[in-house]
């Protein structure tokens, strides 16, 4: 006796297909049909559906997306669903800007600090970057400082001490797993963490090209985002090892004459040395380090946005002028936003690796 589908179980299949839930099915033609196995259980509902994949919203209603915050949220909920409504504007933006800085990410993803000027803010603006992205996002998030001078990133977060860059080099091989190179980060509050470098006087074993490979060579196992601190001479050999595995360059520019006069070289630098296209795909901070601006900051904005692929400023900050060890919470509600401008502008950037 041929196989064939069973009175009931057609009917099932029938009325599925016809369900508005559920995706439409093609029912086997009768020649196809003969060739399957007589509907037992769900194998024979799997080779039928095999094109239809599982979605949840296939089979479940989802209430429909009201506002989350502020009155409008407080009257959905008194309402108990009977009335739905929609997010206020600032809300549907401040979603939008998380969405952004949560745009997916595969492998790991390397942004490079850089400026050829001292004291503008690269620490900084890799801190707040590095405590942006590990509060909003769900990757692991590391900040190595790489600047071959002295160093500051190490002591600019609060936790418990870590090993330095150059251990990191001494047991690389040794590191397999995540829970042996957690031994060489500090690990803030905002899940961020950071491998300092030396800044031991007896160490006189300078961290190159190579060294800076070895070391990216290990994070990246482990990290989705790797966020490295530079120097100021871009001609030193770790540059070389940085550049050439760079996904985006974040670039730092005071507001100020000279500050952007320096960013605007460091931007000739990397056109003139097959860098271009991260000019073209790098965000420029304008970072607030004076509390006076004397420039015409818009006209500065300008300059850049046409160099590169965002532009965005970053206020001056009290709690940041200090130095000191810094959170996000330390920070003036206008420099978290800012930094969360910076995050989704780089986060933009997250296309292919490259
Ligand atoms: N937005 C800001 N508002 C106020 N002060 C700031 C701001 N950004 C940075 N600073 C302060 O300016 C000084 C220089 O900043 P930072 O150390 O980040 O610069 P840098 O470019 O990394 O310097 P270096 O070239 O020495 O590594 C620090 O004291 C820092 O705290
Ligand atoms: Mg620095």
């Amino acid at each position: 006796m041929e196989p064939h589908l069973q009175g009931e179980e057609e009917e099932t299949l029938v009325q599925l297909s016809t369900d508005r839930r559920f995706p439409p099915i093609d029912l086997p033609a009768p020649e196809e049909a003969a060739t399957l196995e007589p509907f037992s259980g769900s194998e024979g509902y799997q080779s039928l559906t095999q094109s239809a994949p599982f979605l949840d919203e296939d089979f479940v209603q989802t209430p429909k997306a009201g506002a989350q915050q502020g009155w409008r949220r407080w009257i959905n909920d008194a309402s108990g669903g009977l009335v739905t409504l929609g997010p206020s504007a600032s809300e549907a933006e401040s979603t939008a800007l998380l969405e952004r800085v949560r745009t997916p990410l595969t492998g790991c993803r390397r942004i490079v600090v850089l400026s050829r000027k001292g004291g503008v803010g690269k620490t900084s603006v890799t801190l707040g970057l590095g405590h942006t992205f590990a509060t909003l996002r769900p990757d692991r998030v590391v900040a190595l400082d790489a600047n071959p001078d002295v160093g500051t990133l190490g002591y600019r977060i609060a936790g418990l001490p870590g090993r330095t860059l150059t251990e990191l080099l001494d047991d690389a091989e040794q590191i397999t797993r995540y829970s042996e190179v957690r031994k060489y980060t500090t690990q803030a509050s905002s899940r961020l963490e950071v491998i300092a470098s030396d800044d031991d006087a007896r160490i006189t074993r300078g961290v190159g090209e190579h060294e800076y490979q070895a070391a990216v060579d290990v994070l990246e196992r482990h990290y989705n985002l790797l966020l490295t601190d530079t120097g100021t001479d871009i001609t030193h050999s770790i540059i070389q090892g940085i550049l050439a595995g760079a996904d985006q360059v974040v670039l730092v520019a005071a507001p100020s004459l000279d500050g952007a006069r320096a960013a605007s070289k460091t931007f000739d630098w990397l056109e003139q040395n097959g860098h271009g296209y991260l000019v073209r795909g790098s965000v420029v901070v304008l970072n607030g380090v004076r509390r006076r601006m004397l420039v015409d900051l818009d006209r500065l904005a300008a300059h850049f946005a046409a160099r590169s692929r965002a532009v965005v400023p970053l206020p001056w900050d009290r709690h940041l002028e200090a130095g000191a060890q810094t959170s996000l919470e330390d920070l003036h509600p206008s420099t978290r936003a800012a930094y969360v401008q910076v995050a989704a502008a780089v986060a933009d950037g997250f296309g292919p690796a490259h």
